[in-house]
């Protein structure tokens, strides 16, 4: 019985809240390992949608224990209203525990304002960020003076720490930024409230995990964002501030990589992206509208329009590369009914005529300017989203499938043809390797 990472392979919102829902099922405990309330993922179980930001996208389920790692960054307000809406729309199932590890960094106020001011000055050149202080609040982690969860319980040192961090901060707002100054004692009151309320929650959930890996218990780990927002591994400067690749999952949860682990690369038919950056195969066209629009793509989190583009393989087989991805979940197939010719990126041709299939080049100018190189390959318009098994596909559909399993050269586990849990048709169950 394996382990299951679930990744990103685009620059996010691939669908790897459905995927990840529909997975738990199979599994005991689901553990987010990275990023934070920047992430946005939707499920949808009985015609009810619901959008997570911070607790994993097991929590719809019975009898599964939940676990937010040490690799988030945890805003406590947003942590406690998703509790707190969940449980009065009777979606926190009573006996499913949720656990916030103590080593988590928080998001503080000053995070969220520096955030906002720092996009404010870039102007033209803003990474289009989510504005939830995701960046600041890594920085600190990083620079050695974030405040975790665990500090919540210390009031002394909290306070401390809070003055400290805030003579810096306060001088970075009002002097530079020109913003009013954080009061350290407001922000201490609020987050003294948090802590009383968070407590029950708050352990060393490296333990946890550990403890249920060794009684045989199925882990599914659940990533946020997408490969190429990854802080190595995507398209710096335009990315998150966490590492979202699949070797993140062990040091984002305080868990060994020794043990039995596979890992689901979540894929989107096409390719969407939130925020700035380059994107080859981004479709300024008719047809870019029309996807965004059956796609429904405006983000989950800040409701900004998505921009959309053609299928590009040669981010997905970075992303198989760098995660060790061994299989493809193919979302949002859908979407692309209707469409007379469908277009596949198989590589790039860069300004200077090399041809490129496997990795996204580092340099940002260099990658602004590649040129796609397409496949088309005819499409359908037959509804596919009744379809549970794939000898109901119709031809051309299982074509582009096949193309895509070719060009990735792993197998697809599983298509999903609608938002909804039952709107998919697996292939193969990855807690059985
Ligand atoms: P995540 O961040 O990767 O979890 O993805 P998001 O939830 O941000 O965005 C995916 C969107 O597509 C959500 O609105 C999902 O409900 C929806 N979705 C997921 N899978 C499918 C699918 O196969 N077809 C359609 N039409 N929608 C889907
Ligand atoms: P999920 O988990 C899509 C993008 C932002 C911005 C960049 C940096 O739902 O797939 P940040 O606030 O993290 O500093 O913003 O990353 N971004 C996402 N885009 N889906 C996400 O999460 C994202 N989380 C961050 O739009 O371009
Ligand atoms: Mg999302």
């Amino acid at each position: 019985m394996a382990n299951v990472i679930v990744v990103g392979t685009q620059w996010g919102d691939e669908g790897k809240g459905k995927v990840v829902d529909l997975y738990a099922e199979n599994a005991d405990v689901i553990s987010r390992f990275q990023g934070g309330n920047n992430a946005g993922h939707t499920l949808v179980v009985k015609g009810v949608q619901t959008i997570l930001h911070l607790i994993p996208s097991g929590i719809l389920h019975d009898q599964k224990i939940c676990v937010i790692g040490n690799g988030v960054v945890v805003d406590p307000q947003v942590l406690l209203d998703e509790i707190d809406k969940l449980t009065s729309r009777g979606l926190f199932p009573p006996n499913t525990s949720l656990y916030v590890s103590e080593k988590a960094h928080l998001i503080m106020p000053y995070h969220r304002r520096l955030d906002l001011a720092r996009e404010g000055r870039r102007g033209g050149g803003k990474i289009g960020t989510t504005g939830r202080g995701i960046g600041p609040a890594y920085e600190d982690k990083v620079a050695r003076t974030g405040i975790r969860v665990g500090d919540l319980f210390d009031s002394d040192s909290f306070r401390e720490k809070l003055v400290r961090n805030l003579e810096e901060k306060n001088f970075l707002l009002t002097n530079y930024f020109g913003e009013e100054r954080v009061d350290p004692e407001a922000v201490f009151t609020e987050y003294h409230g948090y802590g009383e309320r968070l407590l029950p929650f708050v352990t060393d959930t490296s333990v946890i995990l550990h403890r249920e890996l060794r009684r045989g218990r199925k882990i599914l780990f659940e990533g946020a964002q997408g490969c190429h927002l990854d802080i190595d591994h995507g398209t710096y400067p335009y990315v998150t501030s966490s590492n979202t690749v699949a070797a993140n999952a062990f040091s984002g949860t305080g868990l060994g990589p020794a043990g039995n682990f596979t890992v689901v690369g979540i894929c989107k038919a096409y390719t969407t992206r939130v925020g700035s950056g380059p994107f080859v195969t981004e479709l300024s066209c008719e047809i870019g509208r029309r996807i965004q629009d059956a796609g429904q793509e405006f983000g989950a989190t800040t409701g900004r329009k998505r921009r959309c583009g053609w299928l590009d393989m040669v981010l997905v087989r970075h992303a198989i590369r760098v995660s060790g991805i061994t299989g493809i979940a193919l979302t949002k197939l859908d979407v692309l009914t209707g469409i007379e010719k469908i277009k596949i990126c198989v590589g790039y041709q860069t300004a200077r005529g090399e041809r490129i299939n496997f990795a996204v080049p580092a340099n940002l100018q260099v990658l602004a300017n590649c040129e796609p190189v397409y496949e088309e390959i005819d499409g359908w318009t037959e509804d596919i989203s009744q379809a549970r098994r794939i000898e109901e596909l119709p031809k051309n559909v299982r074509k582009y499938l096949e193309r895509i399993e070719t060009m990735a050269d792993i197998p697809l586990v599983l298509v999903s043809v609608g938002a909804a849990r039952n709107e998919t048709i697996v292939l193969k169950n990855p807690f059985i390797s």
